[in-house]
């Protein structure tokens, strides 16, 4: 869906991207991560022509982006960043709208579609859809730019640290919320992140740049496991990669079906490292496993947590 080619960008006469090759599959959750400065915003930047690469060639669905105008890209490209950018004089209803006002959707369908996304998002529409911007908390301004990116539906979501500024409480929230979607929707998702765990909880692929360039990409597993370099071994932490591998599997891949326990059920969709905080916060070695809809599935058991990382 979205190939890179050679692709490299100069600042003042240094490269910040540079020879970037990179595939994203239609479908595929990408997620950029690096430290400080290693070029992710501008990667991600040069996907919808926010930043213009100069060198190689960046092609979506086939077609190099120069043939798109750029407005028509950014339309099918939903965008959101961490610095949220809401437009100040406009209501949260005027600012989710933003996409569907310029693509002339009928009123009532641009209410739903608000009504819609502020649910998802758990924003009370009643609530906020009249507020302006500096009427929000800042975790509620990014929930607000989040569903702005989604509201026409677009085929490519690009996130640059969307959950930034969100409590570890609020972020995990959302992350599921974008897992969701992402499978629900079938969405083409490049993330931009900080956060390893964010990373690791997310990713189809992860894409580790460092000073511009790619050390290594692959499935979240492949980084953990088979580290391309020092670097890459050093950035994943060896120290608790244990813990980082019960992130990538879901309770639902290790409880023993049919089995019954007592106690609140979790869900077959939580991560072990998850379901390893309840563990603890209980107290007790069982946990009851239910799916989205509440019906028992089985139970989880501690000892099944320990050989995740020998049974990918
Ligand atoms: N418009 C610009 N003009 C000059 N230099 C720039 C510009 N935009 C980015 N850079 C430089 O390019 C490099 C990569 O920046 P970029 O924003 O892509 O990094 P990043 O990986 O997103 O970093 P962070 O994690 O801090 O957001 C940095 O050294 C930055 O200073
Ligand atoms: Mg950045």
């Amino acid at each position: 869906m979205i190939n890179f080619s050679g692709v490299s960008k100069h600042f003042a006469g240094k490269a910040v991207v540079e020879e970037l090759d990179l595939h994203i599959a239609k479908g595929e959750f990408t997620v950029l991560i690096g430290t400080s400065g290693s070029g992710k915003s501008t990667t991600l930047k040069m996907i919808n022509r926010l930043v213009e690469h100069d060198r190689g060639q960046i092609t979506f669905a086939d077609e190099p982006i120069e043939k798109f105008r750029a407005q028509d890209l950014r339309r099918r490209m939903g965008y959101a960043i961490q610095s949220i950018g809401l437009f100040p004089h406009w209501t949260v209803e005027q600012n989710i709208a933003t996409v569907p006002q310029l693509l002339k959707w009928p009123k009532a369908k641009i209410r739903d579609r608000v009504t819609e996304l502020m649910t998802l998002l758990h924003l009370d529409p009643a609530q906020f859809r009249g507020r302006y911007p500096h009427q929000l908390s800042g975790g509620q301004q990014q929930r607000v730019g989040v569903a702005r990116a989604l509201a026409s539906d677009p085929e490519v979501l690009l996130m640059d640290e969307p959950f930034g500024a969100l409590d570890p409480v609020t972020r995990a929230t959302l992350q599921h919320e974008i897992a969701r979607i992402h499978q629900l929707s079938d969405r083409t998702i490049v993330l931009v992140t900080h956060d390893i765990d964010e990373a690791l909880t997310l990713a189809d692929r992860i894409v580790l740049l460092s000073e511009g360039k790619i050390v290594q990409q692959g499935t979240p597993l492949e980084l953990l496991t088979q580290p391309a370099t020092p670097f890459v071994a050093d950035f994943f932490g060896r120290s608790d990669s244990g813990i980082k591998l019960l992130a990538l599997t879901r309770v639902g891949e290790r409880l023993r079906a049919g089995e019954q326990a007592e106690g609140e059920p979790v869900t077959a969709s939580m991560t072990l490292r998850e379901a390893l905080s309840e563990f603890v916060a209980r107290h007790t070695e069982q946990l009851p496993v239910c799916d989205e809809g509440g019906k028992p599935l089985g139970v989880l058991h501690f000892s099944d947590l320990i050989d995740v990382g020998a049974k990918p």
